[in-house]
Order: structure tokens, then sequence, then C-alpha cells
């Protein structure tokens, strides 16, 4: 598997800690030192769909593909308004009429782009696909209760995408999950019926943040250490280290773990906040637009989030042959 294609496509509206603090009993101060964020970018008058198409249609240009050839569509997503049809169909129908391309979501959480690489990447091994566009588009926001500062300071939303294809690039991967409902879960609503007995109701997002961060640490380490013994590498030698943008804390016990330095993790944390499975897509297509990224360049990506769920990817960045 090689990345050919990058994009990404963000809401207009950004909004500071200082404008949170005007309602919620927070500051800008609690917000930084806590978490890193300065601003997140909120879907306003704009929607997912639209953002999660602009992000594709770049990574598709980028790509040289045509994208009639694109043979599948895979879309990370926690959730968002449309149940059905899934986000993946919308944005096949936003990327050009002739695409008929079979599509799916999956919901793999903050770790959906991991998942989607390694689905990705049995498809084109098995020759089931030669193109796949694979978008992470999130609107975390929309799942918090705006009375509660404990949640609702942490997250923005966004969409990432990328073009793969068969190549030499991805040279480990790892994913993991266990099961742990508790910590942190999102119940949206669902219609009644006459014959539902359920005590279940809707809940906006809970998260037991101090569990959280010692699950994304452990987790993380233990994925990227897998993968450095898997390829006989050393911590040193990875170029850059694209973590989850979640938590600046969390990415800075990581990174001391690995004992690396703080210019191997490039962030994007500080303006747009937590965006869930499209915060490494994001990063990847910043990286690249600012050409940070050479060939041969080796990457590691990792990710945690709900479920519990991990997952990790090394690889080597450069256009296939
Ligand atoms: N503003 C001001 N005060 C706050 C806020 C806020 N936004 N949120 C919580 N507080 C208060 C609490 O009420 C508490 O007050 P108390 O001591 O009077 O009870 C105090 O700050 C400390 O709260 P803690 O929850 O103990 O704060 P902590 O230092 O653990 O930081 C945080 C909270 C940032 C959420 C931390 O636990 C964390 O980083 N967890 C990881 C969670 C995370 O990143 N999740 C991302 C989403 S999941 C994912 O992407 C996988």
């Amino acid at each position: 598997m090689q990345i050919i294609g990058t994009g990404s496509a963000l809401p207009e509206k950004v909004v500071s800690n200082d404008m949170l603090a005007g309602f919620l009993d927070t500051s800008d101060e609690w917000i930084t030192s806590r978490t890193g964020i300065a601003t997140r970018r909120l879907l306003s008058n704009d929607n997912l769909g639209d953002l999660a198409i602009a992000a594709a249609r770049q990574a598709v240009a980028s790509s040289g593909v045509d994208c009639n050839d694109i043979d599948y569509i895979i879309c990370s997503n926690v959730a968002n308004n449309y149940v059905t049809p899934s986000l993946s169909t919308i944005i096949q129908g936003g990327i050009g009429d002739e695409c008929s391309c079979p599509c799916m979501d999956l919901n793999g959480a903050c770790a959906g782009f991991i998942y989607a690489i390694d689905i990705a990447e049995a498809l084109l091994k098995t020759d089931r696909a030669k193109h796949i566009l694979i978008v992470c588009a999130e609107e975390p926001s929309k799942f918090c209760n705006w009375h509660q500062r404990e949640t609702s300071v942490l997250f923005g939303d966004g969409a990432g995408a990328v073009v793969v294809t068969g190549g030499d690039g991805l040279l480990a991967r790892r994913v993991t999950a266990k099961s742990q409902k508790d910590v942190l879960y999102y119940k949206r609503p669902l219609e009644t019926t006459p014959y539902d007995r359920s005590t279940e109701n809707a809940e906006p997002l809970v998260m037991h943040g101090r569990d959280v961060f010692r699950m994304a640490v452990q987790g993380s380490l233990a994925d990227i250490n897998a993968l450095l013994t898997e390829s006989g590498l050393k911590p040193d030698d990875i170029d850059f280290y694209l973590l989850h943008q979640a938590n600046m804390r969390i990415i800075k016990s990581i990174r001391e773990g690995l004992g690396q330095e703080e210019q191997k993790f490039p962030c994007n944390l500080q303006r747009y906040g937590n965006t869930s499975s499209a915060s490494i897509p994001i990063l990847i297509d910043e990286l690249t637009t600012e050409g940070r990224l050479k060939d041969g360049a080796l990457l590691m990506l990792s990710a945690f989030g709900a479920g519990f769920v991990t997952g990790a990817a090394l690889l080597r960045w450069g256009k296939a042959a």
C-alpha cells in the first residue's frame, strides 16, 4: 500500500478558548495547560458531508487518479446526521456522477484511519481494488453536552482524506480492541416502538479522562514498540511520529516514553482540537502541502479511541513506482 494523494477540509468557524469561557466555567489557561488546545473549528453554516466531499476531491485530484478509477471508498466516521445511507455513499455522489464503486463506513473511533488502512491493505493485496479512497470525517462537537466543560472544550470538527494504491509503503501495522464500554461513550437517540421496554437513554459523550489518558499512553506505546520490534528498528530511526491529536499531554507522555525530541511529533491540535479519526489524515495533508514529507521518510502513525481501540502503522513515504 502506498499513499498517492491527500486532502483535508475544516469548518470555517474558528472558536477560541476565550469564546468558550464566555458561556462555560473554564479559562484559556486551564484548556491550554491541560490539553494544548488554543482554538478549534466547529461546524456552523457548513455540514460534515460537504467537508468530507471537499477533502475527498482534493485527495483524488492530488493522486492523479480519475474518480471513475476509484474502486472502493472507505469512510471512517463515529456518528453523523445520517445513520443511513452511509457517509461513504454520500461522498461517492460528491466526487463524480459516474463513480459506482462499493462504499463502506467504519467506526474505529479515533483509531478509524488506522483501521481503514488495515482494510485497504487487505483489499489491495487480494486484488479486490487498485485505488482506494479513504475519508475520515468527524463532527465530535455534536456528541458533547455543551453545558459540560469536561468534554466540550476538547473537540473540533474536520475531514481528512487519502488515496492509496498498491506499493511497498506500509511496512507494518497493528490494530487492537479490548471491550471497555464505560470509559468513553456516546449514546445517540433512536425512535421508540410500542414494544420497546428498554431502559437505555440517549446520553451525550461521557468520558473518564484519566482512564482514557492512561489507556491511550499505554496502548500507543505498546503498538509503536511492537511495530519497531517487528521491523528491526529503534525509536531514533523514525523521522516523524504522527499521533492521534487528542491531547498535548498524551502526546508528550508517549514522546517521553520513546525518548524522542519534540520536532519529530508534528501537531495541529493547537489549532483544530481533537478531530477524532480525521486528525492524522489532516496532519498528513498539511505536512504534504508544506513539503515536509520527503521520499523515503519513515512515519509512525498511532491512534487510540473509544472501544477501547488502538492502531499503529509504519509507513515509508513516497509515491508508488
Ligand atoms: N475548565 C476548567 N476546569 C475544568 C475543565 C475545564 N474545561 N474540565 C474539568 N475541569 C476541572 C474538574 O472539574 C476538576 O475540578 P475539581 O478538582 O474541582 O474536581 C479539575 O478541573 C481537574 O479535573 P480532571 O478531570 O482531574 O483534570 P485532568 O488533569 O485529568 O485533565 C483531561 C482532564 C484534560 C480531560 C485529561 O484527563 C485528559 O487529557 N484525558 C484524556 C482525555 C482525552 O484526551 N480524550 C480525548 C477524547 S478521546 C480520544 O480521542 C481517544
